[in-house]
C-alpha cells in the first residue's frame, strides 16, 4: 500500500469534499469554499510535482472536486478516478491548461475550469520585465558586481540596446500580448508589428491615438503593422514576444529556421509555454550567436533546461513566476475555488470569462456562477443571465 499524501483539512464536517493539490496565496478561497459546506483538504505534501498516483490518493474514494495544477497531468487516468469518486469538477489555477485532456473530461463528464482575466497585466508586466533585462543586461550586471569585478567605469562595460525606435513584435496579440505591446509603445516609444490571425483593433488604436499625441508633442510617433505572416515580424523586429497558446500548430514554432530568420541582434522573449521554443535550436543559435539575447520564463522541460541554456550569458531565465503577483495569485486560487464551487452547487458558468472583478471583490460575495469553464459548451452547461 502507498503512504498517505500528507494534507491539511479545513471544515471537516462540510457536505462537499473539495481537494486542493497545493496550497494556494491567499484565504479567500478557503473561506468562500467553507461558507458554501465545503470540506476542504489541502495537500501539503513536499514534493514540487505531484504524480497521478499522488493525486488518485488524494481524490480517494469521494471527492467533489479538485482544484489542480499546470504541472500536474490531467488525462484520462485522473478524469476517470474523479468521476469514480462522484466528482464533477476540476479546475487548474492558471489560464493555460494544455496540461488537460479535456476530451477525456468531457468523457467523463467533469467540468474543466481556468482563470483568465486575472493574470493579463501581471504576466504582460513580467514580459516586458524580460523585455528590459535582456535588452540592457541586467542579470549580467547583476552577476558581475556580486563577483567583485568592478573596479571602475568604462565605456564599453555592459553596453545593451535601446528600445525607444525600435521594433516590438508581439505573435499573438490576444490579451497578454495586446496588453504587453501597449506596455512596451507607451512605456519605450517602440513601433509595434504584430502577427494574429484575429485583428487587434482596440491595440491598432490605441497605438494609432498615442502617435498622434506624440505627434502633438513634437515628438516621432509611434506606428503599428499587423504582419502577414509570422516571418514578416521575425525579420522586422528588434524584441520579439511570444504570446500564442500551445498546441499542434505552434509546438517549435520557434525552431533552428525561425531563429536564423530573426536579426542577429534581436531579444526574444517567452513567457507562453516552452515547447512554443525548440530549446536545443534555442541554445545552438545563443551560442553561435553573442548579441542575440533570450528572456525565459518558461521551458520545454520544466522543471530542466535543456544542457547549455544555464551557461549562456545571453539568456535571462526565471522560473515559470510570470503570473506571480500576490494579487493575481490570490485571484487565480478564488476563481479556481469558485469554478469548482459553481459546478458543484449546480451554477450556471459566467458569460464573459474576462469580466472576472465581480469574483474578486472582497466587500460583496461573488455571483452564483462559475467564472471559467472551458468546456461548458461540450457538457451543455447553462450560461449566466447575470
Ligand atoms: C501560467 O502559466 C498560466 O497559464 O496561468
Amino acid at each position: 500500500m502507498s503512504k498517505p499524501i500528507a494534507i491539511e483539512v479545513y471544515n471537516p464536517n462540510g457536505k462537499y469534499r473539495v481537494v486542493s493539490t497545493k496550497s494556494m496565496p491567499g484565504t479567500r478561497w478557503i473561506n468562500l469554499l467553507i461558507e458554501q459546506d465545503c470540506r476542504v483538504e489541502i495537500c501539503t505534501q513536499k514534493k514540487t510535482i505531484l504524480s497521478v498516483e499522488d493525486i488518485i490518493a488524494l481524490i480517494g474514494d469521494k471527492c467533489d472536486g479538485v482544484i489542480g495544477q499546470l504541472t500536474e497531468d490531467w488525462g484520462e487516468t485522473l478524469f476517470a478516478a474523479l468521476s469514480r469518486a462522484g466528482g464533477k469538477a476540476f479546475s487548474n489555477m492558471a489560464v493555460g491548461y494544455n496540461n488537460v485532456d479535456v476530451n477525456a473530461a468531457n468523457k467523463h463528464g467533469v467540468a474543466v475550469g481556468n482563470t483568465p482575466g486575472v493574470l493579463t497585466e501581471t504576466t504582460a508586466e513580467l514580459a516586458a520585465s524580460l523585455s528590459l533585462a535582456a535588452a540592457r543586461r541586467i542579470v549580467e550586471s547583476d552577476q558581475f558586481m556580486r563577483a567583485g569585478l568592478y573596479d571602475g567605469w568604462l565605456p564599453h562595460l555592459f553596453v545593451g540596446n535601446l528600445l525607444k525606435g525600435q521594433t516590438v513584435g508581439v505573435i499573438g496579440a490576444g490579451r497578454i500580448g495586446s496588453a504587453y505591446a501597449r506596455m512596451m509603445v507607451e512605456g519605450f516609444k517602440m513601433n509595434l508589428i504584430y502577427y494574429d490571425l484575429y485583428q487587434s483593433t482596440r491595440l491598432e488604436k490605441f497605438v494609432t491615438a498615442y502617435g498622434e499625441f506624440l505627434k502633438a508633442n513634437g515628438e516621432q510617433p509611434v506606428t503599428w503593422k499587423r504582419a502577414a505572416s509570422m516571418d514578416e515580424v521575425l525579420r522586422e523586429a528588434d524584441v520579439i514576444s511570444l504570446h500564442p497558446i500551445l498546441d499542434k500548430t505552434t509546438y517549435h514554432l520557434i525552431n533552428k529556421e525561425s531563429l536564423a530568420t530573426m536579426k542577429k541582434e534581436a531579444i526574444l522573449i517567452n513567457c507562453s509555454r516552452g515547447p512554443v521554443v525548440d530549446e536545443v535550436a534555442l541554445v545552438e543559435h545563443l551560442k553561435q550567436n553573442p548579441m542575440f539575447r533570450v528572456g525565459l520564463d518558461v521551458f520545454e522541460d520544466e522543471p530542466y533546461m535543456k544542457p547549455g541554456l544555464a551557461d549562456m550569458k545571453n539568456a535571462v531565465v526565471v522560473p515559470h513566476i510570470a503570473s506571480a503577483s500576490k494579487w493575481t495569485r490570490e485571484g487565480m486560487a478564488t476563481l479556481a475555488a469558485l469554478n469548482v464551487l459553481g459546478k458543484i452547487k449546480g451554477y450556471p458558468v459566467w458569460g464573459d470569462a474576462n469580466r472576472v472583478e465581480p469574483f474578486l471583490n472582497e466587500n460583496a460575495p461573488p455571483p452564483a456562477a462559475s467564472p471559467s469553464i472551458v468546456n461548458a459548451k461540450a457538457l451543455g452547461l447553462p450560461v449566466s443571465k447575470l
